[in-house]
């Protein structure tokens, strides 16, 4: 804390906001997100939905189309539900102690804990990659963060050093000492005011911690886009199904477990059970790749001319107008934005 009065020159734009809505906003956007990226997003979305009653009288396609990009598309879902629970179900006021904040969906320990301590000064502890970070570093811990062991040794940790009088300061103060001092990377250790007394430094094991056990193993997909058009119209779907970019928008979609050349594609029963009447294929994408944390999604976008409109269910045709305003997958927006349709 005495860093954070002399020395922290971080600037965030919900740093020291007292409303648990802007602050329940800002640390949903930053759960798997860089500041500087989520910095324009929160920006945004408090412009947009200023209160929790804004939010949860929003049409969902709107907010899913202000999310976009931002991946986990999850936590926008959850954002959209705890606004209604908040709004209707809870008279609009915002849970106060740390037990109900954690009772709303998608607002786990973290989130609760940054919410009660700093709209509410409450006396809980943030543990993040930050906070964890900065203590195995300096306790020289060795306990994998991310077992169960570790997570409860770094929780009750940070419970005990907390500064109780002002643990919201306390929580920011640490939190940004580890993203711009004890830096995962290239920390700053000769500026630190804590390598004085900091285990990892003085054993020279700065970069061996935190330790993290489980390696994520990543599943490879391919996707098939058909970008087909009907009278100056395109076909897009609403991906419903429990997986990724669930309640975004995409074109007509046929998947293979590996590469598969454009023709064999086209030859395949699954493209014959979809176009069943003539198509032109006009052109065909280079393949286009997104990498997600467990997935890699390989794409290539073939676009069709139909004469006939197709029967497939849950399709929606859109001109370009009506396609602006749909929540897309980065992956399509990326390709949308260099391919006007
Ligand atoms: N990451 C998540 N929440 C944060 C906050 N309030 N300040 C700095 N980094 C954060």
């Amino acid at each position: 804390m005495d860093w954070n009065d002399k020395s922290n020159s971080r600037k965030m734009p919900w740093k020291y906001e007292k409303d648990p809505y802007k602050i329940w906003l800002s640390e949903i956007i930053l759960q798997q997100t860089r500041v500087e990226q989520g910095w324009d997003y929160y920006n945004r979305f408090v412009k947009k939905f200023p209160t929790v009653q804004a939010l949860a009288n929003a049409n969902e396609s709107e907010v899913f189309k202000l999310w976009e990009g931002l991946g986990y598309y999850n936590r926008c879902k959850n954002l959209i539900a705890t606004s209604k629970n908040i709004a209707h179900d809870l008279d609009g006021i915002f849970p106060s102690t740390y037990d109900t904040l954690l009772a709303l969906k998608g607002i786990g320990p973290y989130t609760a804990a940054a919410i009660a301590s700093f709209a509410y000064n409450l006396p809980h502890a943030v543990v993040d990659g930050n906070v964890t970070r900065v203590l195995s570093r300096f306790f020289g811990i060795y306990t994998p963060i991310d077992s169960t062991n570790g997570k409860k040794e770094f929780s009750v940790l940070a419970q005990t050093l907390l500064d109780k009088k002002f643990p919201g300061i306390y929580n920011q103060s640490i939190m940004d000492f580890g993203a711009t001092i004890c830096k995962p990377k290239l920390p700053l250790c000769k500026l630190c005011a804590l390598s004085k007394n900091c285990v990892a430094y003085k054993e020279n094991k700065v970069n061996e911690l935190p330790i993290k056990s489980k390696s994520i193993i990543v599943k490879e997909r391919w996707f098939y886009y058909l970008v087909a058009s009907y009278k100056d119209k395109t076909y897009i779907r609403k991906r419903v199904q429990q997986d990724i970019w669930q309640n975004l928008y995409e074109f007509i979609l046929i998947e293979e477990d590996s590469f598969c050349a454009i023709e064999d594609v086209i030859k395949s029963k699954k493209y014959k059970a979809i176009v069943t009447s003539k198509a032109e294929i006009i052109k065909c994408s280079a393949l286009c790749k997104q990498k997600l944390t467990h997935q890699t999604i390989h794409c290539i976008f073939i676009h069709l001319k139909l004469h006939q409109p197709l029967k497939m269910a849950h399709l929606e045709l859109k001109d370009n107008q009506g396609m602006k305003k749909i929540p897309f997958p980065r992956l399509i927006t990326n390709y949308l934005n260099v391919e006007i349709l």
